[in-house]
């Protein structure tokens, strides 16, 4: 299976959420091997990864690519081979910066595409801006995408309504572009720990004698396991529906 998390606008989560799907129970237990990977020259899942080769962190599963060349041919190949070693591959896609080409040619590739975007006017329309256009491109060379494009809502207040949430993109969205049956809450303690290297789960295991974090932690990860199940259910889907 092939995941892609994109945004044309900047902070709304993606490597946040690449990094900690992948290494979610729902995923690990599901898929034998999984490729986590960065398309964005920004490296930040690059940087993120280095701390944990300093740190001698075990991988598990989980292994590591950064692609960012702006030569088409050594992009598309380089999705290819590693698409063609693991059984689940999550890419990190930005927007802008490497290109619409390489933003089109990833999505296209995926089996399932996760948008993750706030409840603001200003990310709503810089989708529609930037990242729908590119989507209806695909969609019109390859209709079989149709039905793979999904919004997560993000930053939501951590008591939001989910209905309320998905009712809200549903009303909004182009009828493409679907809204995925879940949220990402925004939660103080990806502060905690995103820039050290580690994932959710390692953060939980340092935590663990402070009950203030533990509770924090547990509901991170309650989400990011939802998300991921709801994810998976999104690719068969798409799969059957293939
Ligand atoms: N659910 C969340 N709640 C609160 N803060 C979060 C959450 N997810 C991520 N963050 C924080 O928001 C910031 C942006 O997250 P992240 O880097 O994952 O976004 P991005 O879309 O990959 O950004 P970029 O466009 O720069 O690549 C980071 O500081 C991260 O720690
Ligand atoms: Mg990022």
């Amino acid at each position: 299976m092939i995941i892609g998390f994109v945004q044309t606008k900047g902070g709304t989560g993606k490597s946040t959420l690449a990094v900690n799907t992948a290494f979610s129970e729902t995923m690990n237990r599901r898929f034998s091997s999984i490729a986590l990977v960065e398309l964005d020259p920004q490296g930040t899942l690059k940087g993120w990864w280095e701390e944990r080769d300093e740190m001698d962190l075990d991988p598990g599963k989980v292994s590591f690519h950064h692609i960012s060349s702006t030569q088409k041919e050594v992009f598309q190949q380089g999705i290819k081979s590693i698409s063609d070693y693991n059984e689940l591959m999550i890419m990190d896609i930005p927007g802008e910066s490497t290109g619409k080409l390489h933003t089109r040619f990833a999505c296209a590739f995926c089996d399932v595409v996760i948008i993750p975007m706030r409840m603001s006017t200003n990310d709503e329309s810089a989708f529609m801006n930037n990242l729908y256009p590119i989507i209806k491109e695909i969609i019109r060379a390859v209709p079989e995408k149709n039905g793979q494009f999904h919004v997560l809502p993000a930053f939501t207040h951590p008591l939001a309504n989910l209905r309320h949430c998905y009712d809200y993109f549903k009303d909004i969205l182009p009828p493409q572009i679907a809204c995925l049956p879940a949220v990402f809450p925004a939660r103080t303690v990806y502060e905690n720990f995103n820039r050290k290297g580690f994932n959710l789960n390692e953060y939980a295991k340092l935590v663990a004698s402070n009950k203030k974090y533990t509770q924090q932690v547990a509901k991170a990860r309650e989400d990011i396991e939802r998300i991921s199940q709801t994810i998976i259910s999104m690719g068969e889907k798409c799969d059957d529906n293939r």
